[in-house]
């Protein structure tokens, strides 16, 4: 046995205070692969999508992520010295780059708390992929402090922003995000963004029935036209503190139906595999894709699963890889990187995980009774991001 061969299988922890083991991956001697060549889970998905979340901190409260009963004063952040630095960080994603990723997000709890976040974006920009062409790197952000940075992260080389949006109106927006925060402020980031041109810029509404349903058409008309692309997302029940319920959910057929009542709409294909979102179109009176009208999407994970072509690895503030964003347990990537190993046993270690990967949690929800009760453990969506 060579030493490379030593390394993998790798026994690795999780380091949460749950203390979780993680089971050793087993080695699959075919190595397996897509038709592509890339490295393939046991259901032939492909690594493409890399969300990584800088910090587990947010300066607001939604109530289906972050309630502040749970999320309150004397919550235990991560400490500073238990946070991926930037230089691990861009290490990491090197390494995942080189087996296929396309794509990073970066993600929270909200990215821009994070101290000097450009400088990472600065790493991550010259990265290329396995076909030598830049990444496509993006953000996921609540967009309050989005009017005094879009300047800078556009510099840094970021190249669009998804925004998170609840609603226009502004007592729906405060008592979205717990915080009293006002929608005006959001919106002026979205048109710092726009000015700087970090497009094309996605916007995400969660839609939970019985609090902001009302605010799903003015949303339709109000970026109807914009160059952006509102998606409105099924509630979820990630996490295990949100209290999910099934009556909160608006199932997306619903909510397509709404916007159609008043703006005619045509199905659009999928603008890539695995995408998160199904894509409507505004129609023309043919009822052809009016483009300068622009699309809108679903994310349905509760009523459609889309499991079936899951691309996504996600990468917690303190580098515990998740495979799915309703795991309970990370493979605790920091252990490695902070003890001897090379770039070498990092790739073996990310391969033999992907390939022993056979995550399909919305799938399993669907045969699920409706309203399970969520489980004690399971990670938080501010923990490993959206
Ligand atoms: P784009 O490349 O810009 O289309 O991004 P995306 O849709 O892949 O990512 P985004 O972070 O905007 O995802 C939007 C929302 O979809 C998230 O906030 C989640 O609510 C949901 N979502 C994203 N990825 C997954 C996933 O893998 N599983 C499930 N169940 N939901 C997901
Ligand atoms: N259901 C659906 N989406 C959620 N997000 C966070 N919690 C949930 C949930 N329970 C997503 C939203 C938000 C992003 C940061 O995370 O899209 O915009
Ligand atoms: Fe913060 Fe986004 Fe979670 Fe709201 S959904 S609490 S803005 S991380
Ligand atoms: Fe992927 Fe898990 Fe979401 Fe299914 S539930 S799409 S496997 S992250």
């Amino acid at each position: 046995m060579t030493d490379r061969d030593t390394h993998r299988v790798i026994p690795l922890m999780d380091q949460r205070p749950s203390g979780l083991r993680v089971p050793a991956v087993a080695f699959d001697p075919d190595h397996r692969l897509t038709a592509t060549g890339l490295i393939s889970d046991t259901r032939g998905r492909a690594l493409h999508d890399l969300r990584i979340s800088v910090t587990d901190r947010c300066n607001f409260r939604c109530n289906y992520c972050m309630p502040k009963e749970i999320f309150g004063p004397d919550y235990a952040y991560l400490k500073h010295s238990d946070l991926l630095t930037f230089e691990e960080i861009t290490r990491m994603a090197r390494v995942f780059v080189a087996h296929g990723v396309q794509k990073i997000r970066l993600t929270g709890g909200e990215p821009l708390l994070r101290k000097n976040l450009e400088k990472l974006i600065e790493q991550l920009a010259v990265l290329r992929t396995t076909q030598g062409k830049p990444l496509d790197i993006t953000l996921t952000t609540n967009g309050s402090l989005l009017a005094r940075k879009a300047q800078s992260l556009k510099d840094a080389g970021l190249q669009r922003v998804t925004v998170s949006l609840d609603g226009l109106d502004d007592v729906v927006f405060r008592r979205m995000n717990d915080v009293d925060f006002p929608v005006s402020d959001v919106l002026d980031g979205i048109e710092a963004a726009r000015a700087v041109g970090l497009g094309p810029i996605k916007i995400n509404m969660v839609v939970k029935r019985g609090t902001n349903e009302q605010e799903i058409l003015p949303m339709a008309r109000r970026f109807k036209g914009t160059g952006m692309v509102l998606r409105f997302i099924e509630y979820m029940d990630v996490g295990a503190t949100n209290g999910w319920r099934m009556n909160e959910v608006m199932p997306s057929d619903e909510v397509m139906q709404l916007v159609r009542s008043e703006l005619p709409l045509v199905r659009l294909e999928p603008s890539s595999p695995g995408e998160t979102a199904q894509r409507w179109g505004y129609a023309n009176a043919l009822g052809q894709h009016d483009k300068s009208a622009g699309e809108i999407g679903v994310i349905s994970s509760v009523t459609q699963a889309f499991c079936g072509d899951c691309n996504r690895a996600r990468l917690s503030t303190e580098g515990q890889l998740y495979l799915c964003l309703f795991a309970s347990q990370g493979y605790d990537l920091r252990s490695l990187i902070r003890g001897q190993a090379t770039d070498a046993d990092l790739q073996s270690a990310i391969t033999h995980i992907w390939q022993g990967r056979t995550d399909n949690y919305s799938e399993q929800r669907s045969h699920m009774p409706i309203d399970t009760g969520q489980p004690v453990k399971r990670v938080e969506m501010s923990y490993i991001g959206g």
